[in-house]
């Protein structure tokens, strides 16, 4: 079940110079449940704006250059050789940015959505979603508290069959 996992914004921003725009540390905890074990298939920008890879899963990072190496993750030109390598994975994530997310769309099942309910100015967005295509299946809504400065929800989508 190959699935994107994502935060945005109310006007669906990801990030702006190559960063994320909030710190929520729930969401944080959250991501690292939903995706331990499993391959995270993310883009170059996304990977450089990590800096290294998250412990307990394979990252998959797509680059045009063939040529580009980083410790610790696998390099491929393509989305479908990303999607060939973690095959056997039964829920690979793509885990962005924007131009990654757009790309994979057409061929993902599920969608891990967690909607900050602010406006924000990014410069990567997420692609809007078809509602004809997509299922709200779950959202659970959450104050602010001391370490989560803002609205937020868990949004799960299902592709419609
Ligand atoms: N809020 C969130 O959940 C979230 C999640 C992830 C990322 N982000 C944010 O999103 C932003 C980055 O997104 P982005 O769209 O700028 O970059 P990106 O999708 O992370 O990476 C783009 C790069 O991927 C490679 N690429 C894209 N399509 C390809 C293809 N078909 N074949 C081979 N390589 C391909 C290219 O790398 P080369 O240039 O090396 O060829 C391209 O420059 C950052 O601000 C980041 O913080 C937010």
């Amino acid at each position: 079940m190959l699935s994107i996992i994502a935060a945005v914004s109310a006007n669906n921003a990801l990030g702006k110079e190559n960063k994320l725009l909030w710190h929520l540390p729930a969401d944080l905890k959250r991501l690292k449940e939903l995706t331990m074990g499993h391959h995270l298939i993310m883009g170059r920008k996304t990977f450089e704006s990590l800096g290294r890879p998250l412990p307990g899963r394979p990252h998959i990072v797509i680059s045009r250059d063939i040529n580009l190496k980083f410790e610790g993750v696998t390099v491929v030109d393509s989305l479908e050789k990303a999607f060939e390598l973690a095959k056997e994975d039964n829920q690979p994530f793509i885990f962005g940015g924007a131009e990654i997310y757009k790309q994979a769309l057409p061929f993902i099942e599920r969608i891990y959505l967690t909607r900050v309910n602010e406006t924000f100015e990014g410069d990567a967005y997420f692609p809007e979603l078809d509602m004809n295509n997509w299922e709200l299946v779950s959202k659970l809504d959450f104050e602010p508290d001391e370490k989560n400065k803002f609205h937020y929800s868990y949004e799960e989508y299902k592709k419609r069959s």
